[in-house]
């Protein structure tokens, strides 16, 4: 097929309303490998089941609501209307991916990293507790709401610790490949830890899901 032909499809309505109804999927609330209560005391209970059905949930609702938004935008060829969609896009959708993770590399079981992200975080860090220092740090000073980040640089092969506002997604707005973020929002601590971040922050180490976070590492390296 000739790439005019590819060009002149596109081109018509009826063909990129198929298109996007076939190469859409709803996002969908990812289940947890573990009970909401599993890991306390670190963290609540209540804390758990509210963050991940209520918070993460509205996350991935107001996504696929922009998604179809951003359909029925691009069907009708409004370019404005798909320029608008943008804000919501990135806060739903970075919440999506953000909170994704963070549920991927928490774990109430005891993990370590492997030997090659262990080696990695003293190179770039001096040892593993001055990356948890740093990465602690960075996330208690986040001002307001968002995110601390351990992040791997695909250009330069380093290890970086960095914090995001609100719901930013670290790949898409940074150039890192997400490996383990804190999510300093209120709602994942006030209601155990009420105003010190400082806590919750510190006391998030205990539940890090290493092997995940090395497993992340490792693909990001390759
Ligand atoms: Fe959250």
């Amino acid at each position: 097929m000739s790439a005019k032909i590819v060009q002149n499809m596109l081109k018509s309505a009826p063909f990129s309303r198929l298109y996007m109804s076939q190469i859409r999927s709803k996002a969908t609330l990812p289940c947890l490998k573990f009970e909401y209560k599993d890991l306390e005391p670190i963290i609540s209970r209540d804390i758990m089941e509210i963050h991940h059905q209520k918070h993460h949930n509205t996350y991935v609702v107001n996504y696929n609501n922009t998604l179809d938004k951003l359909q029925t935008a691009v069907a009708k060829d409004d370019t404005a209307a798909i320029i608008s969609l943008s804000p919501a896009l990135k806060f739903n959708g970075g919440g999506h991916i953000n909170h994704s993770i963070f549920w991927d590399t928490l774990t109430p079981h005891s993990t370590k990293p492997s030997d090659d992200l262990n080696k990695a975080l003293i190179q770039n860090f001096g040892s593993c507790d001055e990356f948890k220092k740093q990465l602690a740090t960075a996330s208690i000073a986040v001002q307001g709401s968002g995110w601390g980040w351990l992040g791997f640089n695909p250009q330069t092969k380093k290890l970086a610790v960095i914090s995001c506002a609100n719901q930013d997604p670290l790949f898409p707005t940074t150039g890192l490949i997400p490996l383990f973020g804190i999510d300093v929002w209120e709602h994942a601590y006030y209601l155990q830890y009420k105003n010190v971040r400082a806590d919750y922050v510190n006391a998030i180490f205990e539940v890090v899901d290493w092997d995940a976070v090395s497993k992340r590492f490792s693909e990001a390296s390759i």
